[in-house]
């Protein structure tokens, strides 16, 4: 069995659903939710769901080298970004080599970069006077938003779109893509192996 683990700063809505997806499949499971921010929804819905979830600060990243343990530890096959917002170290990136996959709501290399998460994302787009928006799926390395696409969606910017709209619009795409786009990288993942 793959082991899926995520890391997510927020709400957690993706994180939950692909627990909820790899709750029903045999091959592949979410074993670890970890998130940088102590009070994060994402935390509680993991818990609630049965998944080990834990809380880790900025030394524990970057200095310590202990959620890089953590992740080993529980034979991580691939990590996860679901809204999570602090880049991910070097050490990190050389562990798990085209094995951190990452969700961006909008089409990426548009609206990307240091800053550009969440409803500034979607503000962006709508201040830019798009008529589409959409996600992007790609594997992440040192730099913000920059690594190799793996799969981009689109819809539409209706006129009228506020924030919410264009986001609740993204996040259906997100719900729909995200989980078996990361069933396919495990897929890939194995055979790197
Ligand atoms: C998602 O829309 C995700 O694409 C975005 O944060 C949201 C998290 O929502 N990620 C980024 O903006 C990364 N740059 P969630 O916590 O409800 O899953």
């Amino acid at each position: 069995m793959k082991h899926i683990s995520i890391l997510a700063s927020g709400n957690g809505t993706n994180a939950e659903n692909i627990i909820r997806y790899f709750s029903n499949e045999k091959n592949a499971k979410v074993t670890l939710v970890l998130s940088n921010k102590p009070q994060a929804k994402v935390l509680e819905r993991a818990a609630s769901l049965g998944v080990d979830a834990f809380f880790f600060d900025r030394a524990q990243f970057y200095e310590t080298g202990e959620v890089l343990m953590m992740l080993r530890r529980r034979e991580t096959d691939l990590v996860v970004l679901a809204g999570f917002l602090w880049l991910v170290p070097g050490d990190v990136i050389e562990a798990f080599p085209g094995r951190i996959v990452n969700i961006h709501p909008a089409l990426l290399p548009r609206f990307g970069g240091k800053g550009m998460y969440g409803d500034r994302v979607h503000s962006a787009v709508l201040e830019a006077g798009c008529t589409e928006s959409g996600i992007t799926i790609h594997f992440v390395n040192e730099h913000y938003d920059s690594g190799d696409i793996i799969f981009q969606a689109r819809c539409p910017v209706l006129p009228g779109d506020d924030v919410d709209t264009l986001a609740s619009r993204v996040h259906a795409l997100e719900y729909e893509h995200y989980p078996r786009v990361i069933g396919e990288v495990l897929i890939g993942a194995g055979n790197r192996q």
